[in-house]
């Protein structure tokens, strides 16, 4: 079955812990956080303080999907926060090979992000040293916008990576999963799903979950 994480980043920052409690008693997954630096991406979202806020709201793992340009600066941080994974993007100016070994040494998920305009030959020599797999599906930044087209070939192409290499990261889709495209992009390929607009902007999130989960 298909994994679900809401990205709180749709949601109402002035209630933010009720949010979470709201899409864990929802059946939510995981928690799925969306840190931008104002570099590596032009916006400026959350950084450790309200990972550990939220980590005191739920039980669940927590996504923390880094869009930051210096991750290895900050990984311990967010670790110690409460972060049960952690992904960068292959596109970050950084030692990568180091940085996923910092990772791992941390003991959370490793995981390796690429953008749409990324080749999936990018991620190729990682395979062996990552968890997850997180193909973004919009161009990061934002949340709300449109499903970029060509995602499900992307997402067919990491499967197949996968079953080429014989390694067994999971794989995650990022941005503009909704109702109707969630099952397509779970079929090309994806074990998770990442959802901010499509749960947060929904009046019933448990209703939208299992929609989102085909159930
Ligand atoms: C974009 C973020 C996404 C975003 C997804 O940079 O990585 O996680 O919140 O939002 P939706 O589901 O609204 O596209
Ligand atoms: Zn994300």
């Amino acid at each position: 079955m298909v994994t679900i994480a809401p990205s709180i980043l749709s949601a109402d920052f002035g209630r933010l812990a009720e949010e979470v409690q709201a899409v864990t008693a929802a059946g939510a997954d995981w928690i799925h956080v969306d840190v931008m630096d104002g570099h590596f991406v032009p916006p400026i979202t959350i950084g450790p303080l309200v990972v550990a806020a939220i980590r005191r709201a739920t039980q669940l793992p927590l996504d923390v999907h880094l869009m930051i340009e210096h991750p290895q600066e900050q990984l311990a941080e967010f670790v110690r926060a409460g972060a049960s994974g952690i992904t960068v993007h292959v596109e970050a100016p950084t030692d990568l090979p180091a940085l996923l070994a910092a990772v791992r040494d941390t003991g959370v998920r490793s995981g390796l992000a690429l953008n749409p305009s990324t080749p999936l030959d990018r991620v190729r020599p990682f395979v062996e040293r990552i968890d997850l797999l997180l193909v973004m599906s919009v161009h990061p930044g934002w949340g709300g916008q449109p499903f970029v087209e060509g995602s499900l070939e992307k997402l067919g192409a990491a499967a197949r990576l996968r079953r080429e290499t014989g390694t067994r990261f999971l794989i995650e889709v990022d941005g503009g999963i909704k109702t109707h495209n969630a099952a397509p992009a779970a079929a090309a390929g994806a074990d998770v799903l990442v959802a901010g607009s499509a749960i947060f902007e929904s009046p019933d999130y448990a209703a939208t979950i299992r929609a989102l989960r085909g159930v």
